[in-house]
Parts: structure tokens; C-alpha cells; sequence
């Protein structure tokens, strides 16, 4: 048994503790809000906290979240008023959006640790976080403006 909690909650699940954390969040948990996208750390679609730091899902063994803090896209903020989510819906971030939880995780964690990041900040915090769909730019300017609504 692996103890560990997810977005405030406590479980315990009967898995293999190699199993990837992001397969337990989304088959175990039906958290499906993480993303899959390349299984080797290189996409960024799959980020969560880990205890507040942004954490690649998809590399994660079951056992290094064992009796930590959890939280996924959809733990970020009860209502999805977080600032980081009110700042994409104003500017309208997403293209397809299947990139998009791990960015906002990604933004979260930025903006924990530099509430009024730079260019060259989010540039180096964003940077493993692709998105086909190129929204960078708007990615950029939601950060300032969640930045702002903080
Ligand atoms: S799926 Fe984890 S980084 Fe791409
Ligand atoms: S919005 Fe489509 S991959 Fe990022």
C-alpha cells in the first residue's frame, strides 16, 4: 500500500510502487485532468506538485509521492479561480488545450517562487513545457497578468 495525498485527500492504493505517478492519477484516481504526452520527462504535459514544486508526472515512481502532497490541475483551486487559471480564460491561452494543465501547473509554481517573474523567469520556467499549438506568447502574457491578479 501506497499512502499518499491528492488534492487535499488521503489514499492509500494497492499499486505497484513503480508504477509512474501519472498513470496513478489518471486510471487509479480518474484524475484525468494530467496529461500524457511523451512518457520521458521532455513534454511538460504531465506537471503536478510534488509538496509545491512542479513535478514531471510521467517519471515519477508511485513510491517518491509516497506520504507527500499531491496536487494535480484539478486540486489547483476549488473553483478554478486560481490566478494563473482566471489570467488564461481572460486572455483566452489555449489553442486545442491538451498542453495546457501542465502549463498552468508549470505557471503556478513559477509564481510561487517569483510572484512578479520577468521575461527570461518564465522563459527558463516554461521551457519544458510544449505546446503544438505554439501558444507561447500567450502563455508569456497570461503569466504577467496572473502575476498581476495575485
Ligand atoms: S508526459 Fe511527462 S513530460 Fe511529457
Ligand atoms: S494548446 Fe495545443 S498543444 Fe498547447
Amino acid at each position: 500500500m501506497i499512502a499518499l495525498t491528492v488534492n487535499g485527500r488521503a489514499h492509500r492504493l494497492d499499486a505497484d510502487p513503480e508504477m509512474p505517478l501519472l498513470w496513478a492519477l489518471r486510471d487509479l484516481l480518474d484524475l484525468t485532468g494530467t496529461k500524457y504526452g511523451c512518457g520521458i520527462a521532455a513534454c511538460g504535459a504531465c506537471t503536478v506538485h510534488i509538496d509545491g514544486v512542479a513535478t514531471r508526472a510521467c517519471v515519477t515512481p508511485l513510491s517518491a509521492a509516497a506520504g507527500r502532497a499531491v496536487v494535480t490541475i484539478e486540486g489547483l483551486d476549488p473553483d478554478g479561480r486560481h490566478p494563473v487559471q482566471r489570467a488564461w480564460v481572460e486572455l483566452q491561452v489555449p489553442q486545442c488545450g491538451y498542453c495546457q494543465s501542465g502549463q498552468i501547473m508549470q505557471a503556478a509554481a513559477l509564481l510561487r517562487e517569483h510572484p512578479k517573474p520577468t521575461d527570461a523567469e518564465i522563459d527558463a520556467a516554461m521551457a519544458g513545457n510544449l505546446c503544438r499549438c505554439a501558444t507561447y506568447e500567450r502563455i508569456r502574457a497570461a503569466i504577467h497578468r496572473a502575476a498581476e491578479l495575485a
